[in-house]
């Protein structure tokens, strides 16, 4: 049976009691944005983005965790007396934080929400932490992030490519700054954090795309070009009840 369009509107307008003047504007704007579907698509739940999502979901939730991880090493630094390297891993942490907050965006627009999960942290001394650090960002620079981009390529969703690659490069920063510290140590670990004490960290972060640099910036962000105004100058962070824990409980 063939139903023509007055027909099918009519019936409409009578199932929604709604005057047909209505409905024919209702359709005219419907046949209007009907080409523009697959560009709305996505912002019903990542449809046509699977693995676009999928990438932003796991990095979303592999920076939320490196960022509480840099806390919880801050707060140990602190509790051993170690300020500049607390100073060091606080502003890691902000960087870290820019990039779960970045990719949560791209989630947002892509219509999915994300989930934050509290995990539990296997924390050393400064010493093992700071090695620890250097391993976690080296994994990420070479075996995570390309993982991520090669998977990201396939739906070339720019955002999510964007602040992927601006990931990538920050933690190419935070890996530079822990070999340098890590070459100062050579076997001698303990003796030279202690050292690294004397010298003036001074971090600022952009807060665009997490760029961490150890000195007043002098131009433009290098990672996304942004303006200098976007970096902020991390400020060092204080001994607290929280970093006196380590002590308490070892003592116990
Ligand atoms: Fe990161
Ligand atoms: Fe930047």
């Amino acid at each position: 049976m063939q139903v023509d369009l007055a027909d099918r509107l009519h019936f409409l307008a009578r199932v929604q009691n709604c005057s047909r003047r209505k409905l024919l504007v209702w359709a005219a704007c419907a046949g209007i944005l009907y080409p523009l579907r697959p560009l709305t698509a996505f912002a019903q739940g990542g449809i046509g983005y699977p693995q676009t999502v999928q990438v932003l979901r796991e990095g979303f939730l592999s920076e939320t965790a490196a960022h509480n991880r840099y806390l919880e090493y801050m707060t140990r630094a602190l509790a051993e007396d170690y300020g500049n390297i607390a100073y060091l891993f606080s502003s890691f942490a902000r960087s870290e934080a820019i990039h779960a907050r970045n990719y949560s965006r791209v989630l947002q627009i892509l219509g999915v929400d994300c989930t934050l999960v509290q995990g539990e942290f296997d924390i050393g001394d400064t010493r093992s932490n700071l090695k620890q650090a250097a391993a976690r960002e080296l994994e990420k620079i070479e075996s995570v992030y390309p993982a991520y981009i090669s998977r990201l390529e396939e739906e070339q969703f720019a955002q999510a490519l964007l602040h992927c690659r601006y990931a990538w490069d920050a933690h190419r920063q935070h890996k530079d700054k822990l070999t340098q510290i890590m070459n100062y140590s050579g076997f001698f670990m303990g003796a030279v954090i202690r050292k690294l004490e004397d010298i003036d960290f001074d971090f600022f972060v952009c807060q665009v795309c997490g760029s961490t640099l150890d000195g007043q910036p002098q131009g433009d962000c290098p990672i996304c070009g942004s303006s200098v105004d976007n970096y902020n100058n991390i400020e060092r962070p204080q001994p607290t009840y929280a970093s006196i824990k380590y002590n308490h409980s070892e003592k116990e």
